[in-house]
């Protein structure tokens, strides 16, 4: 589905990044494997081990000229970029707002919404001079929903949805494509950072009662990236066992 093209996928260390770069490598693509934490880079030796053409490159997406270095990098080795999945995140520490901790809010929108927007911006303009490219972002449910004591997290990935359909709109005719995934609960290391309790509640209100798996998110980002998804841009689709439903 992937075949010879090349993608570019951020927080591809761990969790729905790495089952991202695993299937995008199977369908035959190159993959640029971007991410802060070191991990990435044994994560990318492993998919080369297997035979896979990848390559990793350390970037903070909230530094400007990381992610510059980021996408020159990819085009130096692979000549182009066909597709960026902006999907490195974090989590926020969740409070009411009236005791929201300030630097919290900052480093989330930094790295959840402004990360997202860097990663457009140099991968659009390397898309633009090959004809046209995909793009995919990771929004959440709690874009779609609020859910207490939600903050900088529920604002930055609204942000990321409405983003996306101005991106889509902007390059419609210009043959780059933008859309975004909203995942629900997904088994990864970042709900594991999470308290058992919040876990458990989590998974009383998934209404296929479990948490997703990586690759599952995987699919559906693989398919908006390829050209079966030819007619879709500025879409967000909602990944989450029906979360969103109810
Ligand atoms: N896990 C879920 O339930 C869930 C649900 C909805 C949305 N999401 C979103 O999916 C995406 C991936 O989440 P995950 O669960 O796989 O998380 P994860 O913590 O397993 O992986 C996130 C990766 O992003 C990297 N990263 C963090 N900050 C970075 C930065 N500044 N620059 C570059 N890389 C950075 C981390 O090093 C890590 O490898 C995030 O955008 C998250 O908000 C996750």
């Amino acid at each position: 589905m992937l075949q010879a093209k090349v993608a570019v996928v951020t927080g591809a260390g761990s969790g729905i990044g790495a089952a991202i770069a695993r299937l995008f490598a199977v369908e035959g693509a190159k993959v640029v494997l971007g991410d802060l934490a070191e991990g990435g880079a044994a994560f990318a030796a492993e998919l080369a081990d297997d035979g896979f053409e990848v390559m990793f490159q350390r970037v903070d997406v909230t530094d400007e000229a990381d992610v510059a270095a980021l996408m020159q990098a990819t085009v130096a080795r692979f000549g182009r970029i066909d597709i960026l999945v902006a999907n490195a995140g974090i989590p926020e520490r969740k409070s009411p707002i009236h005791q929201l901790d300030l630097d919290d809010w900052r480093r989330v929108i930094d790295v959840d919404l402004t990360g997202v927007a860097l990663c457009n911006k140099f991968a659009v303009g390397a898309m633009l001079a090959t004809g046209g490219g995909a793009i995919v972002n990771m929004a959440s449910i709690l874009a779609h929903v609020g859910q207490e004591n939600s903050n900088a997290y529920s604002a930055a990935k609204a942000g990321v949805v409405n983003l996306t359909r101005s991106v889509a709109l902007t390059y419609a005719r210009q043959g780059v494509r933008a859309n975004c995934v909203s995942p629900g609960y997904v088994d990864t290391p970042l709900l594991a950072q999470l308290p058992a309790a919040v876990r458990q509640a989590m998974l009383l209100r998934q209404p296929i009662g479990r948490l997703a798996r990586p690759d599952e998110i995987a699919q559906v980002v693989a398919f908006l990236a390829s050209e079966r998804a030819s007619i879709i841009t500025g879409a967000c689709i909602n990944a989450d066992g029906g979360y969103t439903a109810i």
